[in-house]
């Protein structure tokens, strides 16, 4: 249980409304770390209470600004905000994304340029935007007694790693934010910054039932006995990764993809 991993810690938490982000909130509130949860709007696909509300509920600190990660002027006002409410920033998050193909998969002679575009300009320029902004805040802070001025938790995906037939966009998008947060860990290892990834397999969200119609239907029993553990991954498992990643255990973890995905790509 909580051994406090992210005491007083100020995190931005982007997708925060429902899935993967929600339950990343949940565990930094357990982790004791107060929170801004970015999303485009409050109240996540079946969810009725907002996140923010919902840890407030709990005893937590947390508030909700609407953002959309696409946007340069949305980052600027989330870290703003972030600032104004809790004086600093140490944490973000980028756990927003899209997978619209998944719905629709297209072999790469079909594939619409509206669609790569959409995921390329929320998967990676979101990840880029939500990196440039915060590690200009980070640089401005008085650094934490360990060195620490900041950590950067960035949502890849088991297809940074490999190919997944009909998904070009998305793939893309997914390997671009691989390969940029190792450069973005090379720019700011100096000033007592860590930027690291988590690349997530298939796992039991809105995501994976818009794309399989359900975590129940044969396409995903498919998918499932392609996991080498059996089962899908949770939420939990991901916000689990997030905590130790954005805590001072990861302190000098920097430019890595960590695969949570129950030994997909280990095959
Ligand atoms: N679930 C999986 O199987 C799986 C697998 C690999 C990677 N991932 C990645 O994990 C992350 C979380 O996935 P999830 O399954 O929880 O997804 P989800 O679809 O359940 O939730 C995504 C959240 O992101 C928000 N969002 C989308 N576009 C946004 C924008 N422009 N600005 C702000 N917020 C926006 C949505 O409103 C939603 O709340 C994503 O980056 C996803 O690509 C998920």
């Amino acid at each position: 249980m909580s051994g406090q991993r992210l005491h007083n810690r100020i995190a931005i938490v982007t997708g925060s409304s429902q899935g993967i982000g929600r339950e990343i909130c949940n565990q930094f509130f357990v982790e004791g770390a107060f929170l801004i949860c970015a999303d485009l709007k409050p109240t996540g696909q079946g969810e009725t209470v907002p996140t923010h509300e919902w840890i407030s509920q709990k005893g937590g600190k947390a508030i909700f600004v609407e953002t959309d990660v696409s946007k340069a002027e949305s980052w600027k006002a989330l870290v703003a905000k972030a600032v104004e409410v809790y004086g600093r920033l140490d944490i973000v998050v980028n756990n927003a994304g899209i997978c619209s193909e998944a719905g629709n998969p297209q072999p790469i002679d079909q594939v619409e340029e509206d669609a790569f575009d959409a995921h390329m300009h929320i998967n990676a320029r979101g990840v880029f935007l939500g990196s440039k902004y915060p590690v200009q805040q980070f640089k401005k802070q008085e650094p934490h007694a360990n060195g620490m001025r900041g950590w950067i938790v960035n949502f890849a995906s088991m297809v940074s790693n490999i190919g997944m037939q009909g998904l070009t966009g998305y793939t893309a998008s997914k390997g671009a934010v691989a390969a940029m947060t190792r450069t973005i860990a090379l720019d700011v290892a100096k000033q007592g910054i860590v930027a690291n990834c988590i690349a997530p397999g298939f796992s039991q969200t809105a995501m994976l039932d818009n794309a399989l119609g359900g975590a129940l239907s044969a396409a995903a029993e498919g998918v499932k006995a392609a996991i080498p553990r059996g089962i899908f991954g949770q939420p939990l498992d991901h916000a689990r990764a997030a905590v130790y990643l954005a805590s001072d255990d990861a302190q000098w973890i920097t430019g890595i993809t960590l695969n949570v995905d129950g030994g997909l790509v280990a095959q």
